[in-house]
């Protein structure tokens, strides 16, 4: 059995899997074609935080796929009056096929594997947001790809710049990037790093995967995709004013566009807030996907459920 607790838990002959069955199931889904290998599966879906696309990516998908969906928030279920994370894994797990879900530390997240009689699925921590960089990947395959066959050869070489935060979305960046040949140039304000031992754990990252940068105009010179995120990540609200303050020259605009590859793309994994970490001229600019990309959680992510629940079928 295995879970995907962490970019890094899967090979990169995995990923080349994904991203190849991610565009067989896309496929089916565009041409309205039946396809149910999961009929009577169920998945629970625990939220501690809150969510608009990940909810609704996981719960249309598993229907798609022929299973059905029980969803769970600490503040409706017996999570929230302290049932401890280790009880309510062993029955729910005894009740349900797959688990998703989205919590605070990733050391919650872990104990909950620990104690799952089923495979269970990162769907964000404070750490990581591993189901996010793997849409994101697939979205760049398919804009800039030729096909997905060999969809790892697309990221090798490739610059992504990472623009704010260096929250759970740039630590999965770095996973990413260490495993599949790319490099990230990360420029985040001082006191915002990335923790890299966090993101590459005891292991020494590939040489050449990340780079720092003071000036996010120097991170983005020559990138082939341009990324963002929320100034202030669920769970830190408490820090907002300090933030607003401390981010103010990591917004994303057109300038930092113009210096980036002219066919840079640029990628949030949203919620945005225009006139925040981004201009409303790029994120609503030609060179934004984020609808494909918010689109493709749900693909990527019926892949996965069908991975983790049937191995390789293709
Ligand atoms: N990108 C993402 O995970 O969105 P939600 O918080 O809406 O699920
Ligand atoms: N970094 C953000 C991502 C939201 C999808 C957060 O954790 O709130």
């Amino acid at each position: 059995m295995k879970h995907y607790l962490q970019f890094s838990d899967f090979g990169a002959d995995e990923y080349q899997y994904l991203f190849a069955r991610t565009a067989v199931i896309k496929g089916k889904f565009k041409s309205y074609e039946k396809y149910h290998p999961l009929t009577d599966r169920t998945l629970a879906m625990i939220f501690e935080k809150a969510s608009t696309r990940t909810r609704v990516s996981f719960e249309a998908g598993m229907g798609q796929l022929g299973g059905t969906v029980v969803n769970l928030t600490t503040s409706d279920s017996q999570l929230g009056r302290s049932e401890s994370i280790e009880d309510t894994a062993r029955v729910i797990s005894r009740m349900t096929d797959i688990v998703m879900i989205r919590t605070f530390g990733q050391e919650r997240l872990a104990r909950f594997a620990e104690y799952s009689r089923v495979p269970v699925i990162n769907g964000l921590t404070n750490e990581f947001h591993p189901c996010q960089i793997l849409a994101d990947l697939f979205t760049f395959i398919e804009h800039r790809g030729q096909g997905t066959s060999d969809a790892l050869a697309c990221l090798e070489g490739k610059v992504v710049a990472w623009v704010g935060d260096g929250n759970n979305m740039a630590n999965t960046w770095l996973q990413a990037a260490d495993l599949l040949g790319f490099t990230v140039h990360l420029s985040t304000p001082s006191g915002y790093e990335v923790d890299e031992k966090l993101a590459f754990d005891a292991r020494q990252p590939r040489a050449g995967c990340y780079k720092i940068f003071k000036d996010p105009m120097q991170a983005c010179r020559g990138a082939d995709l341009v990324t963002t995120d929320v100034w202030t990540s669920m769970g830190y609200e408490a820090e907002n004013e300090a933030r607003r303050k401390a981010f103010a020259d990591w917004c994303v605009d057109g300038e930092m566009m113009a210096v980036a590859r002219p066919d840079a793309l640029f990628m949030h994994c949203l919620p945005a807030h225009r006139g925040e970490e981004v201009a409303a001229e790029v994120i609503d600019g030609p060179q934004s996907v984020v609808w494909d990309e918010a689109e493709n959680r749900m693909h990527v992510q019926k892949a996965l459920m069908e991975y983790l629940l049937l191995g390789r079928v293709a």
